[in-house]
């Protein structure tokens, strides 16, 4: 195949005028997709053509049912007759082989004389470079975006040679990888909270945060996703990707201006400064009833927990440990930072034997709903000068918050990069965790409805403990190390 010169980035910044989503048989269509379409019509925000690609013999009809169902099911339901009619309207539908160059002639043809689409790959992995190849063979790729779904990538080897199949054909700036945490409103806050208010920039760096820990616990399983997470594990799907992006918003540089490529230098620059992990900072567990899961080997070894202690290597953070767990089959739903500030350093008061437990912190509840507490030392009524922790409690609920999928997706029709992955801070990610993909200790077996394995609580015991997100936590006592 003879390569085009790659148009020039300028042409980028422009609307799309079609959307092709590969992958519109898949579950991430029904369950995501398909839901977010409906809502952007809604809103008025998509008014382009449609074109599904899938090879499982579907016709267009099949997949509007398809769609149908999964607004039903995940998108609250079809509340609106004219948008979902707007929304079928635009639908197109293209069945074939994505190895076969007949199906990217279809899909020239379905596209009808659109010249700037986004494609966007919703399917696995290994067919990413398949499918670009495709596009580019028929010319689809000239003024086009391309969206790509997480992973990018199985190790840094692998990310590499995607980044350079996806150059060949595409600039930087029309490289869409998504992740789709950056799409959340509280996961965003992390920026505005920390450069919109004066009060924390003095105290945000190594001179007084004593540690910072980030969870993410899931109390359901693989749900059928089996023999996905077999080829995947924890650390791939999510530290990789979705807690080391908030580990670069907590730890980055105030950027230049509000920019899209200021941002993502210095979100960058964090990743970078990542020391690449060692087997000795990594805990690997795996829930009690996993190998009975559907597509899962016998004896896998493959984790559906992680935790890990990581060192920032800048300025900024030298010596600050950062803490991340993730697992399945955990005892809560639920995703939040823990920044632990120093103690104060004279022990004046008698109650304040465990410093480590009892400093100031500042916790983000990223999910379910939105808050941000800071935790404070507070005199118990009473002759003694003895106190309590409570919290200053912001809780910030977004009704009208738009899915993640919702607003990447509009954001990758307008060509505005910000809340997408770049090249350089995905290789980061990867170098950052490549060496434990294959050098770590054997998978810990845990107990479904516990915090996962005994082994992660000593990770972190010199630093004051996991911090364990309770649903109902307000403004009362806050812990429950
Ligand atoms: C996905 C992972 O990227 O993120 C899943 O593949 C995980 O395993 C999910 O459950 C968590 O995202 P959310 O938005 O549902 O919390």
């Amino acid at each position: 195949m003879r390569r085009k010169p790659i148009p020039s980035a300028a042409s980028h910044g422009s609307a799309s005028d079609a959307l092709v989503f590969f992958g519109a048989s898949g579950d991430l269509a029904h369950k995501k997709i398909f839901p977010a379409l409906y809502a952007m019509v809604k809103r008025g925000e998509l008014t382009v053509p449609v074109v599904g690609v899938s090879f499982s013999g579907w016709s267009l009809d099949q997949l509007k049912g398809r769609m149908a169902d999964g607004i039903e099911k995940f998108g609250g339901g079809i509340d609106d007759k004219r948008a979902f009619s707007r929304l079928s309207s635009l639908l197109r539908y293209v069945d074939g082989d994505y190895g076969d160059e007949g199906t990217f002639d279809l899909l020239k043809t379905a596209l009808n004389g659109a010249t700037r689409p986004t494609h966007y790959l919703a399917i696995p992995p290994d067919l990413f470079t398949t499918v670009i190849r495709g596009l580019a063979a028929v010319g689809l790729t000239d003024d086009a975006r391309i969206t790509i779904e997480k992973p990018f990538g199985h190790d840094l080897a692998s990310a590499r040679r995607l980044n350079r199949v996806a150059h060949s054909f595409f600039p930087e700036s029309a490289i869409m990888r998504i992740d789709h945490f950056l799409g959340k409103e509280a996961i965003e806050n992390i920026v505005y909270f920390r450069f919109a208010n004066s009060f924390l920039e003095p105290v945000w760096n190594r001179a007084h945060v004593a540690s910072i820990q980030i969870t993410l616990a899931e109390a359901f399983g693989v749900q059928g996703r089996g023999g996905f997470y077999e080829t995947t594990g924890c650390l791939r799907d999510v530290i990789q990707n979705h807690l080391l992006q908030i580990v670069a918003l907590l730890a980055m540089e105030p950027p230049s201006a509000m920019r899209s490529d200021a941002i993502r230098n210095e979100k960058a620059k964090v990743l970078q400064a990542i020391r690449p992990l060692k087997s000795d900072q990594l805990i690997r567990g795996q829930f009690n009833g996993y190998r009975s899961e559907p597509g899962v080997a016998k004896d896998s070894d493959v984790e559906t927990y992680c935790a890990l202690r990581l060192q920032v290597d800048s300025w900024r953070w030298a010596g600050v440990p950062f803490y991340l767990r993730s697992g399945k089959c955990l005892a809560e739903t639920a995703a939040e930072v823990l920044v632990r500030f120093k103690a104060p350093p004279q022990r004046l008061f008698a109650d304040f034997a465990n410093a480590g437990e009892r400093s100031n912190y500042l916790r983000f509840r990223l999910q379910p709903g939105s808050a941000i507490a800071m935790g404070a030392r507070v005199k118990r009524v009473g002759k003694e000068l003895v106190g309590h922790q409570r919290e200053l409690y912001l809780q910030d609920d977004h009704p009208g918050e738009e899915p993640p999928y919702e607003r990447l997706l509009a954001d990758a029709l307008a060509g505005d990069a910000t809340q997408f992955a770049r090249e350089d801070a995905v290789e980061a990610a990867w170098a950052a965790v490549d060496p434990v993909l294959r050098d770590h200790q054997p998978v810990l077996p845990y107990r479904p409805g516990s915090w996962g394995p005994a082994a992660a609580r000593d990770l972190i015991a010199a630093d004051g403990g996991w911090h364990n997100p309770v649903l109902s936590q307000s403004g009362a006592e806050p812990y429950s190390n």
